[in-house]
């Protein structure tokens, strides 16, 4: 049997689309699909605006960008960023990009999450935003956090690019933040092949990212908002912020359509195969596994080593290879196992054990978008032989 990471999330829906957008012969972002597209995502997850790119990456970059342009209280360069020390490495590269300084707080090895309270102790006057991440289908405690943040006025930004569908107190975790990222890659919970949203209800924050989006140009957003009158007739190539190209196609948009559809049952269908993973690793005494908070959208199923058990993992890593279970390091794994951490300016909070344990003792296999008792069960039974 193979045990592959991933599987595809597509029916025949997403093939019509596409041909749909081939007879229109509208590929770029112009088309209708993309405004569409952002519309229901956008309501489908109870904010106002949805903004689609080509990326969760381009999310994230789009999102720290629009907060040095915003024209109150705009970030800075030397701002510090409080983050987890557990994420992808693109939650990271535009806080870098932006000259903040960024300072680590280390992970809970049950929920691989931040607690808040740690979060909230990391925080200083230096403070301006902090940047949560939910990991691999569970939130963090997103009320209390964006209670704090009001509180103190930092903003709030989350990354829930490994997250879509989740909840925490029955709001969708993706909509606490000022801006709130999300990934439509292939193996993402829905998938427009490349693709990435950010959320926010922030009116001025939407038009900065559609112009960072494209060119920095002023054509896609609300009349003359960052105009003054005597510009008006330069409104068609009008540069106003160094932006980017990170465009979706009509393509990709036309496809998420479709998925958005179907992502209430595909969290559904993950949330049991969680049960069954649950109920085949919860006794044992091997393994920590990942500890979800009840509204999940459980993205993958983790598995660290205990210390007792830490030799073994030569063995299992081993057999799974030889009986073609697909298997990854947790996320990203430690930041500070990276050589790319050379070019960041940071500190730790509370140190990096956690993390740095579980890079060293930890991976991941897939969660689908379809029942997979017979794979877990294989794999349940490779383990149990060890
Ligand atoms: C937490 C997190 N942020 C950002 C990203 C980047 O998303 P993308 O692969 O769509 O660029 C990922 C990718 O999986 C991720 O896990």
């Amino acid at each position: 049997m193979h045990y592959s990471l991933v599987s595809d999330s597509w029916g025949k829906e997403e093939v019509k689309a596409i041909n749909k957008v081939i007879k229109s012969n509208i590929y770029t972002y112009k088309g209708k699909y993309v405004k569409e597209f952002e519309n229901k995502f956008a309501r489908y997850f109870k904010t106002k605006y949805a903004v689609m790119v080509n990326s969760g990456s381009s999310a994230n970059l789009l999102s720290v960008a629009s907060l040095f342009f915003k024209k109150k209280k705009p970030l800075k360069k030397g701002d510090e960023v409080i983050v987890p020390t557990l994420s992808w490495s693109t939650t990271y590269y535009p806080l870098q990009q932006y000259g903040l300084k960024l300072k680590f707080v280390d992970i809970d090895m049950e929920t691989l999450n931040v607690s808040v309270d740690d979060i909230i102790q990391a925080t200083t006057k230096k403070t301006k935003l902090i940047v949560a991440v939910n990991i691999l289908g569970n939130p963090i405690e997103l009320s209390k956090l964006r209670l704090f943040c009001q509180k103190r006025k930092i903003y709030l930004m989350e990354d829930n690019c490994e997250s879509m569908g989740a909840k925490t107190n029955g709001r969708y975790s993706g909509t606490f933040g000022i801006v709130n990222t999300f990934s439509t890659f292939f193996s993402h919970h829905i998938s427009t092949i490349e693709g990435g949203l950010i959320l926010t209800d922030n009116f001025e924050i939407y038009n900065l990212l559609l112009s960072l989006r494209s060119h920095g140009w002023t054509r896609d957003i609300s009349k003359n908002f960052y105009l003054k009158k005597d510009q008006k007739k330069y409104e068609n190539y009008c540069f106003t912020l160094p932006g980017y190209n990170v465009r979706p196609t009509n393509l990709n948009a036309a496809v998420g359509i479709e998925q958005l559809k179907k992502l209430t049952n595909l969290i559904n269908i993950r949330r049991q195969n969680h049960k069954f993973f649950f109920s085949l690793f919860k006794d044992d005494k091997r393994f920590i596994i990942q500890k979800f908070n009840k509204e999940h959208s459980c993205f993958a199923f983790t598995l660290i080593f205990r210390p007792k058990y830490k030799y073994i993992k030569k063995k299992v890593f081993a057999a799974l290879k030889k009986n073609k279970i697909e298997f990854r390091l947790i996320t990203g794994g430690s930041f500070f196992k990276h050589p790319v951490k050379k070019y960041f300016d940071y500190s730790k909070y509370n140190g990096s054990t956690m993390v740095d344990y579980v890079h060293e003792n930890g991976f991941f296999i897939g969660n689908h978008p379809k029942n997979i008792k017979k794979e877990l069960t294989f794999f349940k039974n490779i383990l149990q032989n060890i």
